[in-house]
């Protein structure tokens, strides 16, 4: 994980790097530091804690220089201190460097430095590249060192390095992870994250695995690590700073949270055929037949994609008639699996940075699958590298916890499943009625979004419970899941999401007096075995919150809390009922007085296995 950004020109150094940490918080938060270069020499700052920590030291103080680099961390070699914080600098104080990703064979180089008699103070695999490039910086220039070092490196890296006796440039490079470069007038930029510059300038270049670059003030170099030049035009992004701001919301999740009535509609724009009642898909392109006629589809995700991918099976098992299995991206790829012709593979990930699901699709690719995407962050490698595929556009998400990405994920899965039945068995009566219940979704997320106030009372009555126990059936099952990922990600609270019926066969030992149980319940074929399940909670005297759909009465007296959703078509429904659930999580998170967009131990772009 970890987010790094670079700048060379003419504005406030400091003032630019910490702005930039700042907007890829999300992607590690225990320490930070940053890295000036002028007639001084390398000014270091870093330490343990947030950017705001860092920010305090630096009290507004000015670092004079021309160029700089900054690091926020996500610790994976070495503790989070300030000592282990990025940028690393020589003893010489010749270089400084910052690197995202994992140097897997760093134990092998650093013995081999050692005995060179190069020093190491940390317990980073980071400062063993940065011996590594000064230990070929003898006789030749910056890049080329950097470019001999990565040559002996195994792992993942996106990296940053300055030196004092070539003041005038930012040497980069990537391979596994993710780096922008950022194209202004007589100043230039790099990071992990184009968020990190974006009010500055929206011209960017995305560097691609094995490539370099060399950023000046006024041009940049973009070439292979085995030096072939690059001519690749820059692309002119479409963000606004008011995007990746908090517009008024204590936390960008409720920020987040409340703009799914938006971000589902962007989801859906311009993608759906009233009147042939069906969805367009331009973007799966050419492979659009492919997918009508797969044999099977597999989707590989992590975290909430991957449940957002278990709606998808039940949707296009039921209704486009296509086996299809769901996989952690993480077991996929390390388990030899069997793909036969006509498999398709979808790799769904919000930030399309995903280590294991970037590493699952290119397996699956080289097993000779075709590879779509549906993924938010565009440009983002998995989009790139896959055959085709579909973007959310449901703007930047940077709660670590995921909300609207996992509604949007759920609502290109239905336009694609919508395609391929229209195009199998589905009448065009039916579809067109599919369109409308897509179409009314704006609407129905308004209604949800108003129980807000309510929701926080049943979070604040609930608050102190140590465990909570969600249940649901059919395609409530996953929400149930996300549901439990939601409340413990953000308030450490120990939660279970379970098939509801499955509780018999073990949770139901947990039930007493104190455990509150969710029960998704809502008027579809499963209702009156859900109703049983209630009733086997309420007779060991289980504490019952039910989502319910508008209208069931009944429920009331069965549940001690009962939060109403309106009616969609059965498999639309996980895109309402999970918005309760998000709301619940992030209201018991606020009481117990969490830090909601940035939980311990987490990172939102998890780009290390
Ligand atoms: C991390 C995030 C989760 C996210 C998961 C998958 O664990 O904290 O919120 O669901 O990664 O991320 P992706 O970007 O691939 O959807």
């Amino acid at each position: 994980m970890c987010g790094i950004i670079g700048y060379i020109g003419h504005r406030d150094i400091v003032s630019v790097l910490l702005a930039g940490l700042k907007r890829m918080e999300y992607r590690g938060y225990d320490s930070s530091g940053l890295a000036v270069l002028g007639s001084d020499g390398i000014d270091l700052k870093k330490r343990i804690g947030k950017i705001a920590d860092l920010e305090e030291d630096l009290n507004g103080q000015k670092i004079p220089g021309w160029l700089g680099i900054g690091h926020t961390r996500w610790a994976t070699h070495g503790v989070p201190s300030t000592l282990n914080a990025h940028p690393h600098k020589t003893r010489s104080g010749e270089l400084a460097l910052i690197h995202n990703g994992i140097i897997e064979n760093y134990t092998a180089i650093r013995d081999d430095l050692s005995r060179k008699g190069h020093h190491f103070t940390t317990e980073t695999d980071t400062e063993t590249l940065l011996h590594l490039i000064q230990d070929y910086y003898r006789g030749c220039t910056l890049e080329e060192a950097v470019r001999e070092a990565l040559k002996h490196v195994k792992g993942t890296y996106g990296i940053a390095v300055i030196s004092r006796t070539e003041p005038d440039k930012i040497v980069v490079a990537r391979q596994g992870s993710p780096i922008v470069l950022g194209i202004g007038e007589n100043e230039n930029f790099v990071a992990s994250d184009m968020a990190a510059f974006i009010e500055y300038t929206k011209d960017v270049i995305y560097l691609n695995e094995g490539e370099t670059a060399v950023i000046y003030k006024d041009h940049f170099e973009h070439k292979t690590l085995n030096n072939h030049k690059i001519n690749r035009k820059p692309e002119r992004i479409n963000l606004s700073v008011e995007q990746i701001e908090k517009s008024g919301y204590p936390h960008f999740m409720l920020k987040e949270i409340f703009e799914q009535d938006h971000t589902v509609e962007d989801a859906i724009r311009g993608r759906l055929r009233e009147d042939e009642g069906t969805a367009r898909l331009y973007g799966l392109g050419k492979y659009k037949d492919a997918l009508t006629d797969a044999k099977r589809v597999i989707i590989v995700a992590c975290g909430t994609s991957y449940h957002a991918g278990l709606i998808g099976e039940y949707m296009l098992e039921e209704f486009g008639g296509i086996p299809v299995e769901v996989e952690y991206a993480s077991e996929f790829r390390y388990r030899n699996p069997i793909i036969e012709p006509g498999t398709i593979v979808f790799a769904i990930s919000q930030s399309g940075e995903t280590a294991d699901t970037l590493a699952a699709m290119r397996e699956a690719k080289h097993k000779g699958a075709v590879c779509l995407a549906i993924c938010n962050v565009v440009g983002s490698t998995i989009a790139r590298e896959a055959d085709a595929g579909l973007y959310l556009y449901a703007g930047p998400e940077i709660g670590v916890a995921s909300t609207k990405a996992f509604t949007s994920q759920i609502t290109v899965l239905a336009l694609i499943t919508l395609y391929i039945a229209r195009r199998k068995k589905m009448s065009i009566l039916d579809g067109q009625k599919w369109v409308k219940e897509m179409k009314s979704l704006q609407r129905k997320i308004q209604t949800i979004l108003k129980s807000d106030g309510y929701i926080k009372k049943i979070a604040e009555f609930f608050k102190d419970r140590p465990n909570f126990l969600y249940l649901g059936r059919g395609y409530n099952y996953p929400v149930a899941m996300e549901g439990a990922l939601k409340l413990k990600e953000i308030s450490y609270i120990h939660a279970e999401g379970y098939p509801a019926a499955e509780m018999k066969h073990g949770p139901i030992a947990l039930i007493d007096k104190d455990m509150p149980v969710v029960f998704i319940a809502i008027k579809d074929g499963t209702y009156d075995k859900i109703m049983s399940n209630i009733e086997e909670v309420r007779a060991r005297n289980g504490r019952v919150i039910a989502i319910a759909t508008q209208g069931d009465e009944e429920i009331k007296s069965k549940a001690e809390s009962v939060i109403y959703v309106p009616e969609v078509a059965y498999p639309l429904m996980p895109i309402l009922t999970v918005i309760p659930l998000q709301l619940l999580a992030y209201h018991i998170a606020s009481f117990r007085g969490a830090h909601i967009d940035q939980p311990r131990n987490l990172a939102k772009s998890v780009t290390v296995e």
